[in-house]
């Protein structure tokens, strides 16, 4: 999931439209994330929802961050998608330097079981970047 704001409205526009139609394909499941009062706090979904190994991705608008949505969010995902879809592991990836986010992965696996893979540096917004790779395993 990007990890910054989109550069344009139509960047945005193209986002939305993109997601809508890998979700109706079954492709993936995007999902927006609201508080109790339907106020926006940020996005979360499951990419490639049709394959053995689908990732789980987030993401939190800056004043939703350190509140422990992002815990409550991904464990909420993983069930739902443990229940929902037939996987092997699920994928999820992190910055190095975005400590909340692969603490997140750390205690799904603590509690549910998976394997921390390791490091693999990507080129992202044109830095390159160490992402933690976790494979989680489903809930049994
Ligand atoms: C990264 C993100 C998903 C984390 O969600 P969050 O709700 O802000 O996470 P929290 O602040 O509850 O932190 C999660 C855990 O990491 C811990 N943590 C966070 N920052 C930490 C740090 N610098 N050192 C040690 N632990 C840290 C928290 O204490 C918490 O653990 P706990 O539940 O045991 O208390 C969210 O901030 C976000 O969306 N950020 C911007 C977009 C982004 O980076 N998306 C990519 C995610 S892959």
């Amino acid at each position: 999931m990007s990890r910054g704001p989109n550069e344009s409205l139509e960047s945005t526009n193209e986002f939305v439209e993109k997601s809508l139609a890998g979700t109706k394909r079954g492709e993936k499941a995007q999902l927006v994330v609201t508080d109790r009062d339907g106020d926006f706090l940020g996005l979360t979904s499951v990419e490639r929802a049709n394959t053995k190994t689908p990732e789980l991705g987030l993401w939190l608008k800056e004043s939703a961050q350190g509140q422990g949505f992002g815990p409550e969010l991904i464990f909420a995902l993983y069930k739902w998608a443990t229940e929902n879809l037939d996987v092997d592991y699920f994928v999820y990836r992190a910055d190095k330097e975005n400590v909340g986010s692969w603490k997140i992965a750390e205690k799904l696996i603590a509690e549910y079981g998976g394997e921390y893979i390791g490091e693999i540096p990507e080129i992202l917004r044109g830095r390159e970047r160490l992402i933690k790779t976790y494979h989680l395993s489903p809930k049994t």
